[in-house]
């Protein structure tokens, strides 16, 4: 513990759909007043009351460094970016904002000694080329989109800040991310959290991506863990210092309408495709873990079953699951 007391963590883009939970097990393990949640938006309610807040654009560089002093942070998690739809809209941007921001962060973390920075990579970094199933940690990387491009980038630039300047730099490729307590910025697996709100409100949703679409996916309480795991392994464990590849659970959108199904039996659901499709034609169906398990110890504890029940009870207080699917 006295070790973990003498941390102190910035978070950047803390109001996100990832940085709202995770900097709230953040607090949990190093103490409220050690966590300095930023970002660009005002403070999310799930924060306030919880720990300091302050407001930041990681793309001016000074405005980063002085937080950095004037906080003693030791430990950054880069959150900011723009997703992978976001990104199509406006390609110039996304890759301007995607890049600069995390050189701003790899910079300050060299030029201040920081103890440790983690930014996460994405599914993304596949593409067309890369196996559609298992796509393994080492493979053919050729995104086809600029979300993708910079997450290669990002990577790329993660090792050289490592083998050149020594930064202890963490990553791991997220699957798409479900959760309940803060919205999804902009991706193209935003599907599989809308249709849980509908599902309750309308029992009626039409999704922008084909009903046999497989993605990897992941539940937030397995991805916030992953996070914490990776960033707490002994530095010799990690022999990757690019991006790790995690895994929990493919499902299509079909598959996880029948998942809700069993608690709210009718549900129905259109599928209307639209550039999303596209974007998710390019990503592996499934992704191999192999090195995330083998280095650190990497174990999902959700799957589609169970993460579908999790969703329900919390989106809906009071809500009754189906026995089969309970959780
Ligand atoms: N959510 C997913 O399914 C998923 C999957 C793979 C990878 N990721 C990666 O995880 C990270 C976080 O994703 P998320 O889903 O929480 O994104 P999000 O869009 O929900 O949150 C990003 C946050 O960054 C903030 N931000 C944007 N520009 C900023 C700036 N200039 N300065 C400060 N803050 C700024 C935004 O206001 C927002 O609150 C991103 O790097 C993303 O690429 C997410």
């Amino acid at each position: 513990m006295g070790y973990l007391n003498k941390e102190r963590i910035l978070v950047i883009g803390a109001c996100g759909q990832i940085g709202v939970e995770l900097t709230l097990a953040l607090r949990k393990i190093y103490g409220e007043g050690n966590v300095v949640a930023s970002d660009l938006r005002d403070e999310h309610e799930l924060l306030k009351g919880t720990g300091p807040y302050v407001s930041l654009d990681v793309m001016n560089k000074e405005m980063l460094h002085v937080l950095v002093i004037r906080h003693n942070i030791t430990q950054v998690y880069h959150l900011a970016a723009i997703l992978s739809a976001t990104g199509e809209k406006n390609p110039g941007l996304a890759w301007h904002i995607n890049m600069q921001s995390l050189l701003h962060v790899l910079d300050v973390a060299k030029e201040e000694s920081l103890h440790k920075v983690y930014w996460p990579s994405s599914i993304a970094v596949f593409g067309p080329g890369s196996p559609k199933q298992h796509a393994p940690q080492h493979t053919i990387i050729e995104p086809t989109t600029v979300y993708g491009i910079s997450k290669m980038a990002g990577e790329r630039w993660l090792e050289y800040y490592h083998k050149r300047y020594g930064v202890d730099v963490r990553s791991v490729r997220y699957p798409g991310l479900i959760s309940y307590k803060s919205a999804p910025g902009g991706g193209t697996t935003d599907y599989a959290v809308e249709i849980f709100h509908e599902a309750l409100e309308e029992k009626r949703y039409t999704c922008f991506l084909s009903e046999d679409t497989h993605l990897p996916m992941m539940y937030m309480p397995d991805a916030i863990r992953a996070t914490i795991e990776l960033m707490e392994a002994p530095a010799e464990k990690i022999t990757v210092r690019s991006a790790y590849n995690i895994s929990a659970m493919s499902f299509s959108p079909g598959e996880i309408s029948e998942a809700i199904r069993k608690h709210i039996p009718d549900l129905e659901v259109d599928y209307i495709p639209d550039y999303r499709q596209e974007i998710s034609d390019t990503w592996p169906q499934t992704v191999d873990d192999s090195q995330a398990r083998a280095d650190w110890g990497w174990k999902p504890q959700y799957d589609l079953q169970r993460m579908t029940a999790d969703m329900l009870v919390n989106l809906r207080p009071g809500f009754q699951l189906s026995g089969s699917g309970a959780a």
